[in-house]
């Protein structure tokens, strides 16, 4: 089979790497074996920068964290993700290029320009095959963050943004997938886990047949 990359977005709390793992299990189940890889963090040398920057309580500038998410994807690009494609693997990364452009560009106000700029350092133009966004309200995405936290899961630095800032974030994402409509794929991600996941394994079928 010929390799493919499959990217899953979402702003917080959108339920994307709940349904990733889900995937991962079905795929398993039919006989597919698939990378399942994430930003930041998907190398040794990405979870000790991810580690750095985002569990770190001194002030990051603004600059030094798009350069870092452009380290952890430029390391993930080169050692994971281009090597799997090139064996004949299925890799999906939780997160990837798009977003920076949403995070950095909308959400910190780089201009677009710079943002592009750098993720086509990082990623040397790889692009994902499909990408599927789950698209949630922000009050939603808020409350399930709320809740997975007092059950003590996780949390990061970015984790406390304001609504206005996962507002923007979201709207980029869904100027991509006008721009974008083949690739990018968008979920309503404010139904119930099962439903979801026959969305999105009704979509990756679709690419991988
Ligand atoms: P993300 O990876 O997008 O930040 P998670 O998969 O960690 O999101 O989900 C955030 C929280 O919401 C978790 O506690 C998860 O169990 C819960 N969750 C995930 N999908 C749904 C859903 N469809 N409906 C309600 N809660 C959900
Ligand atoms: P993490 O706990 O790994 O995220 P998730 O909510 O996806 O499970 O935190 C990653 C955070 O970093 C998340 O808030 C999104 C953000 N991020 C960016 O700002 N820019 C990027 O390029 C990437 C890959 C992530």
């Amino acid at each position: 089979m010929n390799g493919k990359f499959i990217t899953f977005e979402g702003i917080d709390g959108s339920g994307k790497s709940t349904q990733l793992e889900m995937l991962g299990d079905s795929l398993r189940g039919r006989g597919i074996d698939p990378v399942i890889t994430c930003e930041p963090g998907g190398t040794a040398l990405g979870r000790a920068l991810r580690a750095a920057f985002l569990e770190t309580k001194e002030t990051v500038a603004p600059m030094a964290e798009l350069l870092s998410f452009a380290a952890d994807r430029a390391q993930h690009v080169e050692f994971l993700i281009k090597p799997s494609i090139s064996a004949g693997r299925i890799v999906i990364s939780d997160r990837y290029a798009d977003a920076t452009f949403a995070y950095q560009g909308a959400g910190r106000g780089f201009p677009e320009e710079k943002v592009l700029q750098v993720i086509g350092l990082a990623t040397g133009g790889l692009k994902p095959d499909l990408t599927i966004f789950f698209d949630i309200d922000v009050a939603e995405a808020i409350r399930r963050m709320a809740a997975r936290d007092e059950a003590k899961a996780k949390r990061n630095r970015m984790d406390e943004e304001t609504a206005e800032f996962y507002t923007r974030v979201r709207n980029a994402y869904l100027g991509i997938a006008e721009r974008e409509p083949e690739r990018f794929k968008v979920i309503d991600a404010s139904g119930s886990i099962e439903d979801i996941q026959v969305e999105v394994v009704k979509i990756v079928d679709g690419i991988l047949r």
